[in-house]
């Protein structure tokens, strides 16, 4: 049997590429070795933005855009939409009953969002079960690994200790455990040099025009000790470098040294990351262009997917049904 991989994002919004390189290359390349569910978690993106709810349709459709423009194969992996099969809900219902507030109260990362996003309430009831939801999508469909960033483990944690609880009530070994798959890459960071965030307005969208990404690679801080064309700049302390090494890797070595012996000024050297920038994302700017035209297409694609994830869901909420009543 393959092994079953789960991972799910939050329709927030056109992707960038801290998203290329941080999960969506990884679940490209899961697809071709396991059974692949590519999660759209609208009910959680809910929890932050119920008072935005209207956006998350259009989010939705523009994030799977992005998903099919990198490659990712509704033919390969089952696209779902959470709210659309209603069995994510049942099963959070069943873990609510036995996830102790406390283990909830704790989440280091329900903590740190309390404290640090201030601009919606996110004192209710449904945004301290975020992880018990986030559990209900991963063992609803069994799956033996989970890719996600760092920032989520605590989440897969809750998971696992969610199913063994579950396991331990019911006197069962229905619910196996679950690894995390974490990202190789080393995470991007923004224009600015802070973590690359829609929110912090300094990321480069999968969708920006070859002019905005000039634009964008125009501004980026860069060694801040290399203030004139003859000093002598310090690559491993600019984020464009960092850059180098991940869009293109074949020039970084030349880049780094013009930089250390000042013989190319910082702006020559950003335009030269733009240029190899678009050319990096010319295949997926053409593919996305495609289906931007075609967005009945992607809700066919959801429906699709809808239709597979359900299979399974229903078999598993049957299973859990039988255990529990
Ligand atoms: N919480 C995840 C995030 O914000 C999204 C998510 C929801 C998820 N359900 C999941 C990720 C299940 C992995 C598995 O990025
Ligand atoms: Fe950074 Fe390039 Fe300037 Fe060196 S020349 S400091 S690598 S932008």
């Amino acid at each position: 049997m393959r092994k079953r991989v789960y991972s799910a994002m939050r329709p927030t919004g056109k992707l960038h590429l801290g998203h290329l390189v941080g999960a969506l290359s990884n679940w490209k390349e899961f697809q071709e070795k396991y059974d692949c569910v590519f999660g759209v978690a609208d009910w959680h993106a809910l929890m932050g933005e119920y008072e935005n709810s209207k956006t998350l349709k259009e989010n939705t459709v523009e994030m799977v855009i992005d998903w099919l423009a990198c490659g990712l194969d509704p033919e390969k992996a089952i696209f779902s939409v959470q709210s659309q099969v209603p069995e994510h809900l049942e099963l959070q219902m069943m873990f609510s009953c036995l996830t102790p507030l406390g283990w909830l109260e704790r989440n280091p990362t329900y903590k740190e969002q309390l404290r640090e996003i201030t601009t919606r309430d996110l004192q209710t009831y449904g945004f301290l079960g975020y992880p018990v939801l986030q559990a209900a999508d991963i063992l609803l469909y069994k799956a033996n690994a989970v890719p996600i960033g760092e920032d989520q483990l605590p989440h897969l944690e809750l998971t696992r200790e969610i199913g063994r609880r579950f396991n331990h009530i019911f006197k069962t070994e229905f619910f196996a455990d679950c690894d995390a798959i974490l990202t190789q890459t080393p995470r991007l960071l923004g224009l600015d040099g802070r973590k690359m965030s829609k929110s912090y307005q300094n990321a480069i969208n999968l969708s920006d025009s070859p002019d905005e990404i000039k634009t964008k690679v125009k501004g980026m801080f860069t060694d801040p000790k290399r203030l004139r064309l003859k000093d002598v700049g310090h690559p491993y302390e600019c984020n464009v470098h960092s850059y180098f090494s991940i869009f293109a890797p074949e020039k970084k070595d030349q880049v780094r040294e013009w930089c250390v012996n000042a013989q190319k000024g910082c702006t020559e050297c950003k335009m030269i990351l733009a240029e190899a920038l678009v050319e990096y994302l010319r295949p997926i700017t053409e593919r996305r262009e495609k289906f931007a035209k075609d967005r009945s297409k992607v809700w066919d694609i959801l429906e699709e997917g809808r239709k597979k994830a359900s299979v399974i869901a229903r078999q598993t909420m049957s299973e859990v049904k039988q255990i529990v009543f």
